[in-house]
């Protein structure tokens, strides 16, 4: 399993979205961050996207958030793929693969 954590742009956020949303993927974590990159122009207001998935899910995940987060101009961000040790839903007590 792995984690994928991304910081994209405020402005691309909705569109990246609604692809995740038919992608498969069991649920994502949204959280609204400011950051700045290798141009330090200040901190920026950006999204950051975290989704627990199997690892024949990351590179179709890692391509939809590139695609639709794309602008070719400095500021796009950045997607972090993590390895996951474990995972539980809580309600089940399910654990791995399945808790996703
Ligand atoms: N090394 C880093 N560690 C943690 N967060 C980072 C890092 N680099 C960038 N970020 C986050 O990603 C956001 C966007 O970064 P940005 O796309 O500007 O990176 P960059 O390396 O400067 O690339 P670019 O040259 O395309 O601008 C930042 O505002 C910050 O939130
Ligand atoms: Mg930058």
């Amino acid at each position: 399993m792995k984690k994928i954590e991304a910081i994209v742009r405020d402005e691309k956020f909705d569109d990246i979205i609604k692809a995740l949303e038919d992608s498969g993927i069991g649920g994502i974590t949204v959280t609204e961050a400011m950051g700045f990159g290798r141009h330090r122009n200040g901190l920026k207001k950006k999204m950051k996207l975290e989704i627990y998935c199997d690892e024949f899910q990351v590179d179709k995940v890692v391509e939809m958030i590139r695609r639709h987060g794309k602008t070719d101009t400095t500021g796009d961000g950045k997607i972090a793929v993590i390895r996951l040790e474990q995972l539980f839903r809580i309600r089940t007590g399910e654990q791995g693969a399945n808790a996703i």
